[in-house]
């Protein structure tokens, strides 16, 4: 297929794909400019996309083997590939994060479709942490560099404890049902493209070697580089969209501004590497085995 069409939406980060029908198989060549356009501009939307679970799970295959639904999470009924990202199951996800990246390997890339958007709000911010990386003063650069930072699913993010109702705790307990913590680099280098990028995020917890207030400080900085208006993709959807966004150098944010309408999407996540840092390490496993969520990718 030769119809393909590629418009930027910013300068850092995002574009709309034209020409292209997911419904059908790629062939090899558009599946090689997708993969070319998703590294260069590391969020892309389709719409009008007609896919259903089965389509949206063949097209994501088109990137690599698929990861289950979520370590802890259920999937859709029926499909044990797909997340249900609902707003009425209360999956807040405003928070700015990295997909899963309490695991060893986090799937590489995230789809995103929509079924039901609500008629205002409900925008997902995609933020370009290759930018971020840039946007750093040479001296903070070369700190990142070095140091590494330990992802955990179990911490009080948004909500304390003690304020949660019934069916929020059930969804804590179950979101947390197994721990996982695991240190990757704070500067990952993108296996692909070379490129580096900030991996923190709201899973980021902890600085390897500092105290909760030293890292708290440190991650609040690098973070301030990452959520910069300029590197953020605000995507206002419509339904029947698909969003795909390379997870190995990309964070996200659902915004909460739709007064609890009804919004649902279905998410397919690709299985990822293990990360690695500037030096060439790889990420390391503290706690939580996630085999049966995830095969690890070469
Ligand atoms: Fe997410």
């Amino acid at each position: 297929m030769s119809g393909i069409e590629i418009r930027k939406i910013t300068a850092n980060i995002g574009a709309q794909v034209f020409g292209v029908d997911l419904t059908e198989p790629l062939d090899e060549k558009t599946a090689t400019a997708l993969r070319d356009a998703l590294n260069a501009h590391k969020a892309l939307v389709f719409s009008d996309v007609n896919l259903d679970d089965e389509g949206q799970q063949a097209f994501a295959r088109h990137f690599g083997e698929l990861t289950t639904a979520h370590p802890t999470v259920p999937a859709v009924d029926g499909a044990p590939n797909v997340l249900p990202v609902d707003s009425e199951g209360g999956r807040a996800a405003n928070h700015w994060h990295t997909d899963v990246t309490f695991v060893l390997n986090p799937p590489q890339a995230s789809t995103l479709r929509s079924l039901t958007i609500p008629p205002y709000g409900g925008e997902t911010l995609i933020a370009d942490s290759a930018a971020a990386y840039r946007d750093l003063p040479e001296p903070l650069r070369r700190l990142a560099d070095d140091l590494w930072a330990e992802h955990t699913n179990d911490y009080d993010y948004a909500v304390p404890e003690e304020t949660l109702d019934e069916e929020q705790a059930a969804r804590r307990a179950q979101f947390t049902s197994i721990t996982y913590r695991t240190a990757h680099p704070v500067v990952r280098v993108h296996p692909l493209t070379g490129e580096r990028g900030l991996f923190v995020g709201g899973f980021a917890q902890r600085i390897v070697g500092l105290s909760t207030g030293e890292s708290r400080k440190l991650l609040d900085l690098f973070q301030s580089y990452v959520t910069r208006p300029e590197n953020v993709l605000r995507h206002r959807w419509s339904e029947n969209q698909l969003v795909l966004f390379d997870n190995r150098i990309t964070q996200h944010y659902a915004v909460d501004n739709y007064d609890g309408l009804p919004r649902r999407l279905h998410r397919v996540t690709v299985a990822g590497d293990v990360p690695v840092g500037v030096e060439g390490k790889e990420s390391w496993s503290v706690e939580g085995d996630a085999s049966h969520y995830t095969a690890v990718a070469a």
